[in-house]
C-alpha cells in the first residue's frame, strides 16, 4: 500500500546546505528536501535508517535525454540499461516503461529484467565468466550475449551443439580495445578473428550480431578510438560473408554530482589532507563535477572523427550500423537519496568529533574503494537548532575501524544531534546497495519507490 504523506503542524525540521561540496538535486527530490523534511524523519521513523528512496522519474528523464541525442543524429540505436548499477526493481521497470532493453550480468539480473517485463530479446548478457546455466537461460530466451574470449565461445559452442533443441545463439563479440592490453576483458585482433574465422562455418549455432566493447574511465575520446579500431573488424566479418549490424561501445557515461566551478574550486584548494580524518587524500576518485553530461559526452562521441571525412554518426549511417551502449550509472543520475539517522557525536583526540550514523559505509561505500565520496551530506535537524557550527567525519554503526562514509572533515553549520538525518545526494549509481549486507545482523537497508504524483506531493511504496 503507497503511504501518502500529508503535512503535519508539528516543530519544522532545519534543512542544512554544505557550503563546499553542495550536491546538484533533481527538482523534485530538492522540492521534497526543503518543503517536506518532515517527511522523511517520518519515514525514517517507519521503515528504519539508513532508508534508500528511489526516484524512478530521473531514470526516465535520463534515458530520454540520450534518446534524443540520437534521434538528433539519426543514428539506429539500442539502449541496454547497465543492472549492475543499482539493485531496484522499479529502475527495471522504468527501463521496460522507456522501451529500453537491459545489461545483464548474471542470471538473477536477467530474472529481475523478465520480471520487470523487459521482453528477453531487449537483453544483453555482459561479463567474462557466465556460468553454463546463465548461458543456457540466455540462448533459450533469445537473449544477446556478449562473448568475452575464445573459451567463452568454446563453451558456448559445446552447449549448443549438445543441445537436442535446434536452437541458435545471438552473439557479439567483445573486443579489448589496443590501449588495455593487459586487461582480463574482451579479445585482441589474433582471438578476435579464430572467433570470426569459427563462425562462418557455424551458421546453424550462431546469429553474429556485431562487436562489443567496454572501457573505464569516463572520456569519450577513448570510446571513438576502440570504435574505430573495431569497425576495421566489421569489414573483416564482411569480407568472410559474416553480417555484423551493431557496435556496443558499453557503458562510462559520466554524470555530474556537483557544479563543475564549485567541484574545481574544492580540487584545487581545499582538497588536502588536512581536510580528512585520516589526514590522507584518496589517490584517485570519480569525476563528481563532470564538464560534459551524459547526453554532451554521447554528443561529442557520434560527432567525433571515424575518418577525416566521416563523424562516427555519419559511418554508422552508412554503414548500416546500430550504435548500441549501456549506460548505468547515467541512467540513475539522480534516481535515489540514501537518508542516515544520526545517532550522537563523539569528541576525540586532537579535538576532532565523529559523528555515527544508524548504518554503514556498506551503504555509501566509495571508502571501501580508497576513495572518498566528494558529496557533502545534507543535514536535516530533526527540531530548530541554534547555529553551533561543527566539524566531523562520519562513520558507520559496525565495529570495523573501516566502516568509515565519510574520511573528510564535514563542516556542518549546527551541530547535528541524535535523531537528526543526514542525506546523501544521487546514491544510486553504485553506492546504496553495492556492498550492503547483514553484518552484525542488521536488517538490510529498505528501499521505497518515491512517485511524484501532482505537484509537491508524494506517494512512497516498497521496492520489490
Ligand atoms: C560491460 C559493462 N557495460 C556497462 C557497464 C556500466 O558502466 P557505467 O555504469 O559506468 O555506465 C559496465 C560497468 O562496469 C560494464 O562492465
Amino acid at each position: 500500500m503507497p503511504i501518502t504523506t500529508t503535512y503535519l503542524n508539528e516543530v519544522r525540521p532545519e534543512v542544512h546546505l554544505s557550503k563546499m561540496l553542495n550536491p546538484l538535486l533533481d527538482a523534485s527530490i530538492a522540492q521534497l528536501l526543503h518543503n517536506q523534511p518532515d517527511t522523511l524523519l517520518k519515514l525514517v521513523a517507519q521503515h528504519g535508517s539508513p532508508l534508500n528512496l528511489v526516484w524512478p522519474h530521473a531514470f526516465t528523464l535520463n534515458t530520454r535525454a540520450l534518446q534524443s541525442v540520437l534521434e538528433q543524429h539519426e543514428v539506429q540505436h539500442a539502449i541496454f540499461y547497465g543492472a549492475k548499477a543499482n539493485k531496484s526493481q522499479c529502475l527495471l521497470g522504468a527501463a521496460k516503461a522507456s522501451g529500453i532493453g537491459v545489461d545483464v550480468s548474471s542470471l538473477y539480473e536477467m530474472q529481475a529484467a523478465l520480471r520487470a517485463g523487459v521482453p528477453a530479446d531487449q537483453l544483453c548478457a555482459t561479463g567474462p565468466a557466465k556460468t553454463e546455466d546463465f548461458h543456457r537461460q540466455l540462448v533459450q530466451a533469445g537473449a544477446l550475449i556478449c562473448v568475452d574470449s575464445l573459451e567463452e565461445f568454446d563453451h558456448l559452442k559445446t552447449l549448443l551443439e549438445a543441445s537436442s533443441e535446434a536452437i541458435k545463439a545471438r552473439v557479439l563479440l567483445r573486443y579489448r580495445p589496443n590501449n588495455c592490453a593487459a586487461s582480463r576483458f574482451g579479445m585482441g585482433a589474433a582471438d578476435l578473428l579464430v572467433c570470426l574465422h569459427s563462425l562462418t562455418g557455424l551458421r546453424a549455432f550462431f546469429d553474429f550480431e556485431g562487436f562489443h566493447f567496454h572501457l573505464g574511465g569516463y572520456g569519450f575520446e577513448s570510446r571513438a578510438q576502440a570504435f574505430r579500431e573495431v569497425a576495421d573488424f566489421v569489414d573483416v566479418a564482411r569480407k568472410m560473408g559474416l553480417t555484423p549490424t551493431m557496435i556496443d561501445i558499453g557503458g562510462g557515461l559520466p554524470i555530474r554530482y556537483i557544479e563543475p566551478h564549485a567541484y574545481d574550486r574544492f580540487i584545487h584548494n581545499d582538497n588536502t589532507p588536512s581536510h580528512y580524518y585520516n589526514q590522507s587524500v584518496p589517490k584517485s576518485y570519480y569525476p563528481y563535477g563532470s564538464n560534459l553530461t551524459a547526453s554532451q559526452w554521447l554528443n561529442s562521441f557520434l560527432e567525433s572523427a571515424f575518418s577525416p571525412r566521416q563523424s562516427i554518426a555519419q559511418y554508422l549511417k552508412a554503414n548500416h550500423i546500430t550504435l548500441a551502449l549501456e549506460p548505468g550509472r547515467s541512467l540513475v543520475d539522480q534516481a535515489a537519496i540514501s537518508v542516515f539517522r544520526v545517532t550522537r557525536s563523539k569528541k576525540l583526540a586532537d579535538n576532532k568529533t565523529v559523528l555515527f550514523v544508524e548504518g554503514s559505509s556498506f551503504s555509501a561505500c566509495e571508502t571501501w574503494f580508497a576513495s572518498e565520496y566528494l558529496v557533502d551530506p545534507i543535514l536535516i535537524s530533526a527540531a530548530s537548532t541554534s547555529p553551533t557550527p561543527m566539524q566531523a567525519y562520519i562513520a558507520g554503526h559496525s565495529c570495523l575501524d573501516d566502516d568509515v562514509i565519510t574520511q573528510r572533515l564535514i563542516n556542518f553549520s549546527v551541530s547535528p544531534k541524535a535523531g537528526d538525518l543526514l542525506i546523501y545526494a544521487n546514491t544510486a549509481g553504485y553506492q546504496m546497495d553495492l556492498l550492503e549486507n547483514e553484518f552484525h545482523r542488521h536488517p538490510l537497508p529498505r528501499r521505497m519507490v518515491a512517485t511524484c504524483c501532482t505537484h509537491g506531493n508524494y506517494a512512497f511504496s516498497p521496492d520489490y
